[in-house]
Parts: C-alpha cells; sequence; structure tokens
C-alpha cells in the first residue's frame, strides 16, 4: 500500500498541529455519543484518539468499525489537552481493512482465560511493552559479547548426552534413536573454545520441569559464554558486568517502556559491579540464623534462595558449593575436592539468576566425575577428547533469559517474559 503514513509516536511528539496525517492500525478502544465516535488507534509505536463527527465521510465506517479491526485512518492533527497525550486526530475518513469478529478479550480478564488465547492477548499493551524490553535485552545481549571479544556459536538443539542431570531431559525420537532435546548449549561450546577460544550462544534450553513454579518454563533461552584460560573470579566479574550492562542499557533504552510498566528505571541504573559475594558455607549460616533447618552439602531451593535474597538489595553471588549439589562437570579445589569451584548469582524474589564455574580440565578427573554421577562415559568420549589434546583451565556461565526479565520488570511471574509460554500445563498456543 503506497501512501504517506505518519507513526502514532511521530505524531505524539513531534508537533504536527494542522497537519494532514494518514495513521494504520487497529481499533484499541471505541466509545461513542450522539454526534460523535472517539477511537482509539493503536500502531506498533503508540496509541492515540480519533474523533469521528456525524458530517463527514468517515461516519458510517466510525459506527460500524469494532474493536481490533484494522484501519486507515486520515485526518487532522489537533492539540487537545483532554485527549491521552495532548493531541488527538479529527478524521474525515477511514478505511477498513480488516472488520474484526466480536474480540473476546473485552468481557473475560481472567489469567487462565487470557493463556487459553495468548495469541490474542499479546496485542495488549502490557504484552508489546514487554516484548520490546525483551528484543532490547537480546541486543544489549550480543552487544556486550561482541565487545568483549566473542564469538557467537550455533549449538544443537538435538543432543545424545545430558548436562544438566537426567531428571529434566526432554527425549525426542530421532529415526531409529533416542535422543533428547538440550539442556544448555555448555558442552558443545567447550569444544568451540578451542579453536575461538571466547564464545557464546543465544539459544532455547528444554528442561521437563515437573513442577509448577513462577520461575520455571519448560523452554527458555539461555545465554552462554565460554571462554578458555578463565578462573572463577573471572566468572563473577564478567557475569557482574553483564548484568549492569544490561541494566544499564534497558534503562537507558526503554525508558518509556519502563515508565508505562510502572518499573523504576533509577534502580536499573543503581545496578553497579562489584556485586556481594558470599560462600555456600556462609549462606549456610544465614539461613540457619533465618530458621531454616538445613545441613551442610545440602541444595538450596527457591524458598531459600528467595530468603536469602532479602538480605540483600540486589543482585549477589554465591559460591563454593559442595561438589555433590553441582553438575559431574564442575571442576573441584585440589587441596579440598568437596569444593566445587562454581558460582551463583541470585536477585531478589526470583533467586537463582545464573549458574556458572570452571569446568573439570583433567582427563582422569573428569572420568573419575563422570562414573561417580552415575552418567556412561562411552558417552562423553568426545567431550573426554578436549582434556585429550591440549586441556586448558575454562570457565563459563548460563543466564535465563526469562528470569533477567522478571527480575528486571518485577514481574509476578515468568510466562508473562516470552510470548508463547510453554510450562507443564501448557503447550498451546
Ligand atoms: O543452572 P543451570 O541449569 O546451568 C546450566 O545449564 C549450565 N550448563 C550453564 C553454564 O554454565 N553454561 O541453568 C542456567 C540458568 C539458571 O541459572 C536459570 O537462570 C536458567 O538457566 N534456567 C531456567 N530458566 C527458566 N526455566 C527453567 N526451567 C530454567 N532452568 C534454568
Ligand atoms: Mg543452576
Amino acid at each position: 500500500m503506497s501512501m504517506d503514513v505518519t507513526s502514532i509516536q511521530q505524531i505524539l511528539t513531534s508537533d504536527l498541529a494542522t497537519s494532514h496525517v494518514n495513521v494504520r492500525g487497529w481499533v484499541y478502544r471505541r466509545r461513542e455519543s450522539k454526534k460523535t465516535v472517539f477511537l482509539w488507534i493503536r500502531d506498533a509505536t503508540g496509541v492515540i484518539q480519533a474523533t469521528i463527527k456525524d458530517d463527514v465521510v468517515a461516519w458510517e465506517n466510525a459506527k460500524k468499525v469494532t474493536i481490533e479491526s484494522s484501519v486507515i485512518l486520515s485526518g487532522t492533527v489537533k492539540k487537545d489537552k483532554r485527549a491521552p497525550g495532548g493531541v488527538e486526530i479529527v478524521a474525515n475518513d477511514i478505511t477498513i481493512i480488516g472488520l474484526a469478529e466480536s474480540f473476546p478479550i473485552a468481557k473475560d480478564l481472567s489469567e487462565p482465560f487470557l493463556r487459553d488465547i495468548r495469541h490474542l492477548w499479546l496485542r495488549s499493551r502490557k504484552m508489546s511493552l514487554i516484548m520490546r524490553v525483551r528484543s532490547e535485552t537480546l541486543w544489549l545481549a550480543h552487544k556486550f559479547f561482541r565487545e568483549h571479544g566473542f564469538v557467537e556459536i550455533s549449538p544443537p538443539m538435538f543432543i545424545t548426552s545430558a548436562c544438566e542431570g537426567g531428571s529434566t531431559l526432554f527425549e525426542a525420537n530421532y529415526f531409529d534413536r533416542e535422543l533428547y532435546l538440550t539442556q544448555s548449549a555448555q558442552l558443545y561450546s567447550e569444544v568451540l573454545i578451542y579453536p575461538l577460544e571466547k564464545v557464546y550462544t543465544c539459544a532455547p534450553s528444554f528442561r521437563a520441569e515437573k513442577s509448577r513454579t513462577i520461575r520455571h518454563l519448560c523452554e527458555y533461552w539461555h545465554i552462554e559464554p565460554e571462554w578458555a584460560f578463565g578462573d572463577l573470579d573471572d566468572v563473577m566479574q564478567v557475569e557482574e558486568d553483564f548484568v549492569s550492562y544490561i541494566s544499564q542499557g534497558i534503562a537507558n533504552l526503554c525508558k518509556r517502556e519502563l515508565s508505562e510498566l510502572g518499573v523504576d528505571g533509577d534502580s536499573l541504573l543503581k545496578i553497579i559491579p562489584p556485586f556481594p559475594r558470599i560462600t555456600y558455607t556462609d549462606a549456610m549460616e544465614t539461613l540457619t540464623r533465618k530458621g531454616f533447618d538445613m545441613e551442610w552439602g545440602e541444595d538450596m531451593g527457591y524458598d531459600e534462595e528467595k530468603s536469602l535474597a532479602e538480605e540483600f538489595k540486589g543482585p549477589f553471588f554465591v559460591y563454593d558449593y559442595p561438589k555433590k549439589t553441582k553438575a559431574f562437570y564442575c571442576k573441584t579445589y585440589r587441596d579440598r575436592p568437596e569444593i566445587a569451584m562454581s558460582v551463583d548469582m541470585m536477585v531478589p524474589r526470583v533467586g537463582e539468576l545464573t549458574t556458572g564455574g570452571a569446568r573439570e580440565d583433567d582427563k582422569d578427573e573428569l572420568i573419575k566425575r563422570i562414573k561417580e554421577t552415575g552418567l556412561n562415559v562411552e558417552d562423553y568420549s568426545w567431550y573426554i577428547d578436549m582434556r585429550r589434546y591440549g586441556t586448558v583451565p575454562h570457565v563459563g556461565f548460563g543466564l535465563g533469559v526469562e528470569r533477567l526479565l522478571m527480575w528486571m520488570l518485577g514481574l509476578e511471574n515468568i510466562v508473562d517474559t516470552i510470548p508463547f509460554p510453554r510450562t507443564l500445563r501448557r503447550s498451546f498456543p
């Protein structure tokens, strides 16, 4: 359609009073009095009010048009203090592109219903704002790693052996074989540090999470850098730089979205390194003091993490975990073989945001760990090869994009951070 179209954002932010404009979008709201129809038109950039009087050509269509119909509206921009945004369009013509049937969302706004009609609910103001912040977050993540010399690699989604334990593996039919959906790109990224040294992935990970929580998805987007010659201290530094970079970036790039979503952008600007660091042992002491009945060596769950996070205002690290709480690939201290060089970043309300650490780089130690964990050494032959041919100390971490968004935007539930959430109960639409 070749015609001059002005974006709503442009009309709202530049002085176009008395200009004639064409706007293309959807009817967001509609109100009618005897001689006037008020339409709120939405495009990707914003919402604007249009008024149609009974003496113009547009009147017939204005009477007929329904919520979520797609339209082209032509008219004159007029300043009006009563209109939201201080500007409105006095329309003289409306073309209806697609007349919408009665839109179901107006009546029922219950959570289960909105999840059933996710494909329509994604048009809501709230969801569209979140999707914009999500897009900027991913863009900033790529920018951060590029600026730090990391090369993006594309990991496989079909995999042959577990990275994060068998209980959350999804099985997949692969011709005559059984494969799994990936839980993490890590083991494959470790292969690519040999030619590229610093790599990262931003890709889906799949977890068969059998319980319903506000912070677990069965399919989520996972950002995972991996690099050669690093240690645990480097991991924490890159993580805090990364999370601070994203927080600052979102505060600057998404001012409008944050304010509409009711998020205090200034609090994101205050996310500045260094983040506090405590050991797992310190964390246990704090939790015991707070009344939790935990023994050294036990893994923390959501309640423990959330309670621990109440002690801090922002992100913090818990490091040096008992080996048995962590995966087989975690490197242990040579003089403290029960302790893994592993670190989790935690944030208020959400708990764990990242897990990272040093990888076992000694072939014999690794084989021992694989056996100890009850895994099959054969399945990991290619992974063990990395320790055979020019092994190096190396590190990395994984961060869930949706948890990051949930934390930054203060959202109640992780499902609102991704367009089509996959959970235990929900895989439709
Ligand atoms: O802690 P996880 O399982 O660690 C790994 O997968 C490592 N291989 C990462 C690495 O070192 N490269 O997962 C990493 C992060 C978690 O901290 C969490 O933010 C997110 O991934 N995550 C989930 N997010 C949403 N839903 C789930 N079911 C998630 N499981 C993990
Ligand atoms: Mg973890």
